[in-house]
């Protein structure tokens, strides 16, 4: 009886296999699903992990049983049930997407094989398990589904990483060089990483491959995508450069990782030089405004990280212009700290915003202190108050604090006449004077801040009512707590 149920079910997914290709021999899926095919198969990736997971278990389990016996496990046949349930998912998953047509070229049909032979393994081996109860056979057939995983692993993770060995530090040793030659060192890791996945061997999108020259100058339907000498003719950069990101033929499509504005320059660079296939950095004479792209390059650095630049030597002045003004600023803090240790800290080097925390001062921090802050005032973008003393300084030091986005003020002994600087502040964000004398007479105040964002109000003498019309004026405004006496 027992016996009779797992044939039958072995019988099933041997069925559905066969329904499983022959659907897709036979094409009869039908075209018009196609986005739901992507929406579907994009869970192989996710399930296939179960099977490999479970395989691998099972392997350990007979290892260490051989080694150990009381671990002979005397049931396997949950998990090799789930084994073959598993994996017979993930494989018509992974048909689904086959089925899409994004995916071709070799390693996609020895990808399929091998997922197709590893499921029948995968189906077979709870069969002999149960039925045959041959524990010989049971291991050699583990033993080659185990290989068979490997193979088809290995082959899946090509397609979507490329080879992992390619990656080894010794390979990348061996390629490390002094001379670099600007076609293999430069142009191809930048296709490599924005370009390959569509069009390389392994998907060949538009039926176009850029992962030689001689394939580019073939290039697709329309011919050549590279014009030696010629950018202004070169598909290859003109899709990249001329059409809008929400075009179709905009390359990468919209939603993949973009070509920076420095590997463009490096790939017109590249075509303006002929596009060659053995020329060397060294022998070969650098604009000037490639110079440094080319050093953050070759210096190993991610082009990605750079900032999108235009005009180099406009971008070069304007750091240097920022180091100069960040030493000013740097003395500045240096007095402040000689009071106030650690009170400040970056937030943003790049536009030199500060945040100020009075944290650990507490109510020796009064508006005496607050007073000498008045130098670094214009930088700072989050103002930390709370439990301070002040109160007053602060109609001298918010209309210096223009660009202010956070400001709190609770637990500190302010009135109503002291917040009225705030007015001015285009920029707060965040307001927190929770836990102050403040009453309703400063909801005016309060509802002229349009940009607020969060305002924090609990423990305060504003009323219901205030605490209403401060909703309705600022809709968008989340308003954190409100008085106790209403
Ligand atoms: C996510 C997949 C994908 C990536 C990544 C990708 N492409 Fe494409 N590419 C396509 C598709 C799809 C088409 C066909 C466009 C169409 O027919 O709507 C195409 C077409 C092209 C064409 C032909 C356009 C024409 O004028 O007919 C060029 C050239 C091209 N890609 C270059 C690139 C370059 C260069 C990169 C890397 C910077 C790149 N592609 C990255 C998917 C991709």
């Amino acid at each position: 009886m027992h016996k009779l149920k797992i044939i039958s079910l072995v019988v099933l997914i041997a069925l559905s296999i066969l329904i499983g290709f022959s659907a897709k021999l036979l094409g009869l899926l039908p075209e018009q699903l196609v986005e739901w095919y992507h929406f579907i198969g994009s869970f192989h990736p996710l399930l296939l992990h179960l099977p490999i997971g479970c395989t691998l278990l099972l392997l350990t389990w007979e290892i260490i049983g051989f080694v150990y016996k009381p671990y002979q496990s005397k049931s396997l046949e949950i998990p090799l049930i789930f084994n073959a349930l598993t994996s017979l998912m993930a494989m018509f998953l992974g048909l689904v997407l086959y089925q899409t047509g994004d995916w071709q070229g070799d390693l996609i049909e020895s990808h399929l094989i091998g997922g197709c032979v590893f499921t029948i393994m995968a189906i077979w081996l709870p069969y002999i398990y149960i039925c045959i109860s041959n524990k010989l056979i049971y291991r050699i057939s583990l033993f080659i589904s185990v290989i068979t995983l490997t193979l088809a692993a290995h082959k899946g993770g090509e397609i979507t990483h490329g080879d992992p060995l390619d990656k080894a530090p010794w390979k990348k040793q061996a390629k490390e060089t002094t001379n670099p030659n600007i076609y293999s060192d430069i142009v191809v890791p930048i296709l490599e990483s924005k370009c390959y996945s569509c069009h390389a061997a392994e998907k060949q999108k538009n039926g176009l491959r850029l992962d030689s020259i001689a394939m580019m100058l073939k290039g697709d339907d329309l011919g050549a995508v590279i014009v030696p000498y010629k950018t202004d003719e070169s598909r290859l950069t003109l899709t990249i450069e001329h059409l809008p990101i929400d075009d179709d033929y905009h390359m990468p499509p919209e939603n993949k990782p973009q070509v920076t504005p420095s590997e463009l320059e490096l790939l017109k660079w590249w075509i303006n030089l002929g596009a060659p296939e053995e020329q060397y950095l060294n022998d070969t004479e650098i604009p000037s405004e490639l110079q440094i792209i080319l050093e953050s390059y070759m210096g190993s650095e991610a082009l990605e990280k750079e900032p999108q630049v235009k005009n180099l030597t406009q971008l070069r002045q304007e750091k240097e212009e920022l180091q100069k003004r960040k030493q000013v600023l740097d003395e500045k803090i240096n007095i402040i700290f000689e009071k106030y240790p650690k009170s400040v800290e970056y937030i943003d080097i790049n536009n030199l915003n500060l945040y100020f925390t009075a944290a650990s001062f507490k109510s020796k921090f009064t508006d005496n202190s607050l007073n000498e802050l008045v130098p670094i005032a214009n930088y700072i973008k989050e103002l930390d108050l709370n439990g301070s003393k002040v109160s007053e300084g602060l109609s001298n030091f918010i209309p210096k604090a223009k660009n202010v986005e956070i400001v709190q003020l609770a637990n500190t002994p302010i009135n109503n006449e002291n917040l009225k600087p705030l007015a001015e502040i285009n920029s707060l964000r965040i307001l927190n004077i929770h836990s102050t004398q403040i009453t309703d007479e400063s909801i005016e105040l309060l509802t002229q801040l349009s940009n607020l964002e969060k305002l924090y109000l609990w423990n305060t003498k504003i009323s219901a009512q205030g605490i209403k019309k401060i909703q309705e004026k600022l809709p968008k405004c989340l308003i954190i707590g409100g008085s106790k006496e209403a």
